[in-house]
């Protein structure tokens, strides 16, 4: 069986993905946590053309790991999160050669097991196919506040906000795969309501599904 749940920065459907594949056994794909290694990776090899990121990619080894995502046998869990890595993978991600290339991971990994799959095209281009497809989607305000109470950064509520407005802005107006709901999703509007609601309303899709 295969699961997307796709929405903007903050709509929690990293956390909800994870526990869901938890209760049902199934493999979670973070797809933002691999843009994420990718972004950290090439910026700080100061690689930026395509010519250049495509002979690297074509040497590169990544794999899933608890919390985050290896490249190269080297382990990227804190780096993933930093605000550095928030806007540098507003870059890579826009790139067709770092899209393609993920894609195919992404296809590959969720080929041989039931699995769900989180991030902003799964439900659109990763997964056209995907048995059930859910869309996330809260105010920016409340998806600030949440990550700002989530990092003990309540001071920075404005920056957090301000971020966040940014990367929608980038993500849904980006030319390739952009941040977009699939026609046969099911929105969920979360802004009113807590992890557990959030959670117990996809279980019973995923139950409707099987
Ligand atoms: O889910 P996230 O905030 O960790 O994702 C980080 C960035 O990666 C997001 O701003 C855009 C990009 N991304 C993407 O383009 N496509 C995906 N499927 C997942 C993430």
């Amino acid at each position: 069986m295969q699961i997307a749940i796709d929405g903007p920065a903050g709509s929690g459907k990293t956390s909800v993905a994870q526990a869901l594949a938890k209760e049902l056994g199934f493999i979670h794909l973070d797809t933002g946590a691999m843009f994420r290694a990718l972004s950290v990776i090439l910026s700080e090899e100061g690689i930026r053309e395509e010519d250049r990121i495509s002979e690297r990619l074509a040497q590169t080894d990544l794999q899933m790991i608890p919390e985050g995502v290896s490249i190269d046998g080297r382990s990227l869990i804190e780096e993933l999160r930093t605000e550095e890595a928030d806007r540098e993978v507003s870059y890579y991600s826009q790139l067709k050669v770092v899209r393609d290339w993920l894609l195919d991971k992404q296809r590959t990994l969720s080929a041989e097991h039931d699995v769900i799959m989180d991030g902003r095209d799964i439900g659109t281009v990763v997964l056209p196919h995907a048995d059930l497809k859910v869309f996330l989607v809260a105010s920016k305000e409340v998806r600030a506040l949440r990550r700002a109470i989530q990092s003990g950064r309540l001071d920075d509520y404005a920056d957090i906000l301000a971020d966040i407005e940014r990367r929608d802005k980038v993500d849904s107006e980006r030319r390739l795969a952009p941040l977009k709901p699939a026609d046969d999703a099911v929105i969920i509007d979360t802004s009113a309501l807590n992890f557990d609601e959030v959670l117990e309303l996809i279980r019973n899709l995923v139950e409707e599904k099987r």
